[in-house]
């Protein structure tokens, strides 16, 4: 499959290539299992001399088209998919960091993300110290040990929406000899590819723009194909696998080592694999995602530039403003627009937003973002309830902030339903 493609022609046949008389999509392989003539062959399976599928759990077709397709847009060597962002986010690092390690992470991060990080890493061994993303260069190098093992960023912070450096990133994360892992979910790979900005491993819950249509569970990492793995901090992927007879990643694989691992190691033991009714929902999805993503993004920001305007509105956070602290990295990283997703502050506080998302009609009270249907949602209480005060502070959520996921519906109708919800809330 050519990768001299542009993206709007990935998206849309990437991934699959059918032969005369095959159907003209992916169609949903639902089996768990496949069928061989010799023993001989099921053996070079396991002791993965062949690429072939063996186990729904390990790789299956429908899957596998969804992955290539989404290694193709990001620009990797390859791609996991998962059952979730978060069992993604979880394989990525548990692929190359085990207890006594340590990661470095943004604070400004998902709340379930930073969930994970704060509390059940720790709890496996593996600890993790936020930073502050615009900290200097100097400042972040402090919070590295001898057995940080990555640096973990969003492209876009959910819900701060402060777009990530990536040159000062990337500049450490080689610096430190360890890879950069960028969650890549609010901006997509039509808005921002990760990996030609100098990040080594993308992930995704595809169960936002990549679905789109908010039906489908699903994670996926992208390995950029490029870290070397062969500096001396990680031996699992240069060193003998005693789970395969002593197989070594970097040697057999090469450029592919990272995600193999990823496949045959994490997934065969940890088993979060996505069903193939869903792989192929999240690859229908993705054939218009670079229209839905031009779309989100004009629609959200002709309305952050309504509500700045508005009387009701004490601040809008949304990285296309020249108001917003990112403004200057958005220009450089997100030429093609800053995604769907903006917040906003409203005369009257916690008390008014709550009687805003009641009055809203069009724009639905979901917990969920990135959906071609717009939504609203207060993160304080509920995509962030479960941090603390401080750790809602530095990831961002202030205690008044009101997210829109602005969808691809008609602005003015939009607008207009914004506008009725604002005038309802300051009664
Ligand atoms: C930026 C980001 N990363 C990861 C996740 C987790 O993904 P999932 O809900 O698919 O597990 C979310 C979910 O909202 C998210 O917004």
């Amino acid at each position: 499959m050519t990768n001299n493609w542009k993206i709007e022609t990935q998206a849309v046949q990437g991934g699959y290539n059918p032969k005369p008389t095959e159907s003209r999509i992916p169609t949903i392989c639902q089996s768990t299992t496949f069928k061989y003539d010799s023993a001989e062959h099921v053996a070079k399976l396991f002791d993965l001399e062949l690429a072939d599928h063996m186990y729904s759990r390990i790789s299956n077709p429908t899957t596998a088209a969804l992955e290539e397709k989404i290694a193709l847009m990001e620009g990797g060597s390859g791609a996991l998919a998962t059952s979730s962002g978060q069992a993604a986010i979880t394989g990525a690092i548990l692929n190359i960091c085990q207890a006594g390690q340590h990661i470095v992470a943004a604070s400004t991060l998902y709340g379930g993300t930073y969930s994970l990080f704060a509390n059940t890493f720790p709890k496996m061994g593996i600890e993790v110290t936020f930073v502050d993303p615009e900290a200097d260069s100097s400042e972040l190098e402090k919070a590295f040990r001898p057995e940080t093992r990555c640096v973990y960023a969003e492209t876009i912070g959910n819900p701060n929406l402060n777009v990530l450096d990536f040159a000062k990133f990337s500049a450490l994360a080689e610096k430190m000899a360890v890879p950069l892992i960028i969650d890549n979910t609010f901006a997509t790979p039509y808005l921002c590819k990760p990996l030609e900005l100098g990040a080594d491993i993308v992930v995704h819950s595809t169960t936002k723009y990549f679905d789109g249509h908010a039906t489908s569970l699903g994670g996926i990492i992208v390995d950029g194909g490029k870290f070397n793995w062969d500096n001396g901090k990680f031996p699992e992927m240069t060193d003998e696998d005693p789970s395969y007879h002593g197989l070594k990643y970097v040697e057999k694989f090469g450029p592919a080592a990272y995600i193999v691992k990823a496949r045959v190691q994490y997934m065969r033991d940890i088993g979060c694999c996505p069903a193939p009714q869903n792989s192929f929902l999240i690859n229908h999805g993705l054939t218009t995602l670079p229209l839905r993503m031009e779309r989100h993004s004009l629609n959200a920001k002709t309305l952050a530039e309504h509500l700045e305007q508005h009387p009701a509105v004490v601040k809008v956070n949304y990285p296309a403003l020249k108001s917003h602290p990112s403004y200057s990295l958005a220009c450089k990283y997100l030429p093609n627009g800053c995604s769907g997703v903006m917040t906003f502050e409203i005369k009257g506080g916690q008390a008014a937003g709550k009687k805003f998302m009641e009055a809203c009609q069009l724009v639905a009270l979901v917990i969920h973002v990135a959906d071609a249907r717009s939504g609203v949602l207060h993160p304080a209480s509920t995509t962030h309830r479960q941090l603390t005060e401080e750790q809602q502070k530095s990831a961002g959520v202030d205690p008044g902030m009101i997210r829109l996921s602005i969808g691809i519906e008609h602005i003015d109708d939009l607008i207009a339903d914004v506008d009725q919800a604002l005038e309802a809330s300051q009664k």
